[in-house]
């Protein structure tokens, strides 16, 4: 195809990459040797020197759609011309009341109200403040105390940071925020090693909240908030029943549960949402990524009726919850969901998900005999492939098979000694193949 040139950075100067600081990334060995992408389309990359690059990872989780879709371009670029901004606080625009429509359509049935933002971590946050003005706004000020679970991860903000369970994200940032505590993460590879879909062991571990009421009292606890499958923490899929059961304790004990779907969203789990897929509807439920496909960076959040009608009915008159952005809602946003939201519908995307997920976890799992492989785990178009760290060097084996595929013309991302893959959804079955091919001689390679 043919595309506008694309700056090469040949024979750049170290100084061309000093004003970046990076955000996630190893600043001092990047600008040593730089991995750059100049141009994506469908399932690919290309460096800006031309070399192509399979992306096993759609961007960070986000380009569900695969690259490069000319509907969401064409929207962004229209509407670019005729409404580039407008204040979302006290004004409104078409877009944002079409996007939220839209998107109310394919949220679980019950979570129709939503509220916008521009990321992940706004989206947390956003959902933490609202399940606390929720209570509130019913009498029950008291309930302040929020719950995250270990190995959580619901971005940087200072909320989604203090519910995280992240250590390396968390320590060096101070206190964090005061009352809140953690669930147990629900890993056991002693009983769910190499599990396929969703391990078999561990649902009791949801009883753990039952400590923490009795620690804290359920009347200090407004909400309990968790990925349905942990992403950034190395793929966790929740064990059988974990969910529901989590969800039957929040009941039981007036507690609001919220699911972060930033990464489970749109098509990811082979449904909709991971509610959806395992039939578990919270009462908040976070989105960002593949909600514009990431062409324009947006998050939302989809609250449920009696949320949203108790905070705002029982306000006095005025602005009924003192929150938002000045990119709430913005246009190009708006305009990137809603072509997204027309792909994943024309092109059923969860459904071809779920249709690719036995061949995918397939061919994940045949890599099990492959040097230093201790566990692999799946769900939906998701996998995570654990191996063995190197005496005294966490992270340098799974960095390296990193680069290896890299210069081998696949992209993957690590988590400490964790490869995460979760290609765009459109993948077909030679991808799979190049995917699982490339990965094995990398980790053989890497054997030592
Ligand atoms: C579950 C979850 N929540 C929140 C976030 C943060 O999103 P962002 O980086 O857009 O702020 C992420 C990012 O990976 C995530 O996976």
């Amino acid at each position: 195809m043919d595309a506008d040139p694309i700056p090469t950075f040949a024979g750049a100067s170290p100084n061309d990459l000093d004003a970046l600081w990076m955000p996630f990334t190893a600043n001092r060995s990047f600008k040593q040797a730089p991995r750059m992408l100049g141009r994506a389309e469908g399932m690919f990359y290309w460096t800006p020197d031309g070399r192509e690059v399979l992306d096993a990872t759609s961007g960070l989780w986000c380009v569900n759609a695969g690259h490069g879709r000319p509907e969401i371009a064409d929207a962004i670029a229209r509407t670019a011309r005729t409404l580039d901004y407008a204040p979302p606080f006290q004004m409104g625009h078409p877009l944002m009341f079409q996007a939220a429509s839209r998107l109310a359509e394919v949220t679980p049935p019950g979570l129709d109200r939503i509220f916008f933002t521009n990321s992940g971590s706004e989206s947390a946050d956003t959902a933490l403040k609202i399940a606390l003005a929720y209570h509130r706004a019913r009498g029950e000020a008291g309930r302040i105390r929020l719950i995250g679970r270990e190995r959580g991860y619901h971005g940087i903000n200072f909320g989604g940071l203090s519910v995280g369970g992240i250590g390396a994200n968390r320590r060096g940032f101070g206190p964090l925020l005061g009352n809140v505590d953690h669930l147990p993460h629900t890993h056991d590879p002693s009983r769910n090693g190499f599990s396929r879909g969703l391990p078999a062991h561990g649902a009791e571990g949801a009883d753990a909240l039952e400590h923490l009421v009795a620690l804290h009292g359920a009347d200090t606890i407004a909400a309990v908030i968790v990925e349905p499958m942990a992403g950034s923490a190395g793929v966790l899929p929740p064990p059988v029943g974990y969910l529901k059961r989590l969800r039957e304790l929040c009941d039981r004990h007036g507690i609001l549960l919220i699911f972060d779907e930033v990464i489970t969203g749109f098509g990811r789990v082979g449904a909709a949402f991971a509610a959806e897929r395992w039939g578990v509807v919270p009462d908040l439920l976070t989105m960002a990524k593949g909600l514009t496909n990431a062409a324009v960076p947006m998050g939302a959040v989809a609250a449920s009726e009696t949320i949203y009608r108790t905070v705002v009915e029982n306000a006095p008159p005025g602005i009924e919850l003192f929150h938002g952005y000045t990119y709430s809602g913005h246009p190009l946003a708006c305009a990137a969901a809603i072509a997204t939201l027309d792909i994943h519908r024309d092109e059923n995307l969860a459904a071809r998900a779920r249709a690719s997920e036995r061949a995918w976890e397939d061919a994940v799992h045949s890599l099990r005999d492959r040097p230093n492989v201790i566990d692999i785990r799946n769900v939906g178009l998701v996998a995570g492939i654990e191996l063995r760290p190197r005496d005294g060097k966490p992270t340098e084996r799974a960095a390296r098979i990193m680069q290896r595929c890299f210069d081998d013309g696949l992209l993957i991302r690590t988590t400490a000694d964790i490869i995460a893959l979760s290609p765009p959804l459109v993948i077909e079955t030679a991808h799979i193949d190049r995917i699982v091919s490339t990965l094995g001689d990398a980790i053989t390679a890497e054997a030592a």
